[in-house]
């Protein structure tokens, strides 16, 4: 009998070959999904300065650019459209000529075949005042009031193509409201994806200058409190019961605890997004030489996979499937 412990867990972490076989969780391209803006009016893609890398897209570029996330094999694109004209109820979100529902139809012509075309159902980015809702006579924001406009934006969404809408509203009762304006207008096959487990989170900062968000105050009488894990089972829970085809944890890396009890539980897929700030505080430190940014992001990544997401909505969908692919 030697010294030395008996058992050696290293064993399995000697040899990179060793490592690769006992690796529990893989990435692979098809399961990220291209959040993409696209912004009404505009002929060149604009930079937007808190993400660097990102853009608001021209119709044009947002076609070449969902082209090349099909070509890199991603699993799907998620729009968020940005109107030139904002107003109390967010008309452009259920115009038909809305740039949200023109940008869908075009991309869905181009690449609907090869990837599963997303849209934001939510009214922030077409209100004046900034809201996922309309406002009632106090300024509140009014739950029901809120849904008759979702299951309107949802007809206007379906007809114009879209594949899968993300509920990301944080309304009371939205899934279901929707599911049934689609299925009584002849749209049983759309398919919900339930911002299930949304909290009012600082790491949307910079997705607000992404959309030129309108917001003034926050979003914390809808969207969840960070402090609460049982709300978050609570909020899937519910989604699945209203019919989500897919039920959302958001944040993805703030939430890991979120996501594993969603994973454990729910009948229907989870997912989960990895922000806008989750995105632009790994290339700040990595522009700063502080991180290597391509560890950071692929470690962020399997970690949120680890946790239990099935897919995961990331501004570095094409970059890390290319990674995947060399
Ligand atoms: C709401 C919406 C938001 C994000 C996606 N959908 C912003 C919010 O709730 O304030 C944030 C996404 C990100 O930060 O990357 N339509």
């Amino acid at each position: 009998m030697t010294d030395g412990p008996r058992i050696r867990p290293r064993r399995l972490r000697n040899t990179p070959a060793m490592r690769r076989l006992v690796a529990e969780t893989r990435l692979h391209p098809a399961e990220f999904i291209l959040p993409m803006f696209v912004r009404e009016g505009v002929s060149e893609p604009v930079a937007i300065s808190s993400m660097p890398g990102v853009v608001n897209h021209s119709l044009d570029s947002l076609r070449r650019a969902a082209v090349e996330a099909a070509a890199a094999g991603v699993g799907g694109l998620m729009l968020f459209g940005i109107p030139e004209h904002k107003d109390a109820i967010g008309s452009g979100a259920t115009d038909e000529n809305g740039i949200l529902n023109v940008a869908t139809r075009a991309i869905v012509a181009e690449v609907g075949d090869a990837i599963v075309v997303q849209t934001d159902l939510c009214l922030d980015e077409f209100t004046d005042h900034g809201h996922c809702g309309v406002l009632d006579a106090e300024g509140r924001v009014d739950n029901d009031a809120s849904l008759v406009r979702y299951r309107e934006m949802g007809l206007a969404q379906a007809a114009a193509g879209s594949h899968l809408l993300g509920l990301s509203g944080m309304m009371d009762g939205q899934v279901a409201a929707v599911r049934d304006a689609l299925d009584v207008n002849g749209f049983p096959d759309t398919a919900l994806l339930g911002y299930a487990a949304k909290y009012a989170s600082a790491f949307y900062g910079p997705f607000r200058e992404a959309v030129n968000s309108a917001l003034q105050g926050d979003r914390r009488s809808y969207q969840l409190d960070p402090a609460n894990r049982r709300q978050g089972a609570r909020e899937v829970q519910l989604d699945v019961e209203e019919g989500a085809d897919i039920v959302m944890v958001k944040p993805a890396m703030s939430y890991l605890d979120v996501l594993a009890d969603a994973a454990a539980t729910s009948p229907v897929p989870v997912w989960a997004y990895q922000v806008s700030g989750e995105y632009s505080m790994i290339e700040a430190a990595a522009a700063n030489g502080w991180i290597d940014r391509r560890r950071a992001i692929e470690e962020s990544l399997v970690g949120i996979r680890r946790a239990g997401a099935g897919a995961i909505l990331t501004y570095w969908a094409v970059e890390a499937a290319g990674w995947l692919r060399s």
